[in-house]
């Protein structure tokens, strides 16, 4: 049987891949952030999974305003690279994992979770940022990777709650995929940042690390937490960090492995949270 055995979670700065597409990671402006990187670089070298199941969200790039899922798997073969910002990052095209993305949605639709299947979608800074941030500049991703869309753009966005219940849905949904493959899953976005109006520029460092405090130790407490204090307390863009809830409730009721955690600001206009945690 396939089995998820650890998550990782990282911001997802679009400025960052602009960094490391530009060869700038060495500047005295982006060196701490890549150093902080390193040794988790080296832990997905040792533990490269077969496929990532990586939740992050759509900037309005696969998805206009036209039409927005509130949570969508992509079931294709690929996904091609495209911003809405810079342009298409020059990095490797997404393979996906088509049977295993059919027996979640199957698994977790069954299981009342409504998600939108995608059978064709450009992946934007959400999803290849992190790539990048965990492999480097690679020829070609080393693992397939299913992508999970999740609304955290145009209100209503799902409740941290919601999300939390989905990985759960998720983890009994992988637990049940007839072949022995090593999954991760991943959630991305956050931490702290707001993009526009008067307080644009917001970061909140102590809510940024009681976030992470909570994550590891005491998840279904914080899957509680309502929309309008993320807003208020880690910005407007702090809603992304819902999606970390998903990753978190897909993981073992047994207390996880920390193998890594970091923090660094600035970057952009974002603070950047990262963690590895491995299933004990
Ligand atoms: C920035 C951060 C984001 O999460 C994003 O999606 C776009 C921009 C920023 O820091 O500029
Ligand atoms: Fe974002």
């Amino acid at each position: 049987m396939a089995r998820i055995t650890a998550s990782v979670y990282t911001s997802h700065v679009p400025a960052i891949g602009a960094a490391i597409d530009l060869g700038k990671t060495a500047e005295p402006y982006w060196q701490p952030l890549f150093e902080g990187y390193e040794p988790s670089k080296a832990w997905m070298k040792a533990n490269t999974p077969d496929v990532i199941f990586l939740v992050y969200n759509d900037h309005a790039t696969a998805f206009s305003l036209e039409i927005v899922p509130t949570f969508a798997i992509g079931c294709a073969d690929e996904f091609r690279p495209a911003d809405e910002g810079y342009g298409a990052r020059p990095v490797p095209v997404v393979k996906g994992h088509p049977a295993l993305a059919s027996h979640i949605a199957q698994s977790v639709i069954q299981d009342d979770f409504d998600l939108t299947i995608v059978n064709k979608m450009d992946v934007d800074h959400g999803l290849t940022v992190p790539l990048s941030l965990m492999f480097g500049q690679p020829e070609a991703w080393p693992c397939r990777v299913i992508p999970f869309p999740v609304n955290v753009v145009l209100y209503p966005v799902p409740s941290g709650r919601r999300c939390f219940q989905l990985g759960r849905a998720i983890r009994e949904a992988v637990a049940s995929f007839d072949e022995p493959l090593n999954v991760q899953i991943w959630g991305t976005g956050g931490m702290s940042h707001q993009l526009q109006g008067p307080r644009a520029g917001l970061i909140n460092s102590a809510f940024d690390k009681a976030f992470l405090d909570d994550l590891i130790a005491d998840p279904e407490t914080l899957s509680k937490k309502p929309h309008i204090e993320y807003v208020r307390e880690a910005g407007s863009e702090g809603i992304e960090l819902v999606m970390w809830l998903i990753a978190r409730g897909a993981m073992s009721d047994t207390p996880p492995r920390v193998a890594r955690r970091f923090y660094h600001v600035p970057a952009s206009n974002t603070a950047v949270g990262h963690l590895i945690l491995e299933n004990t």
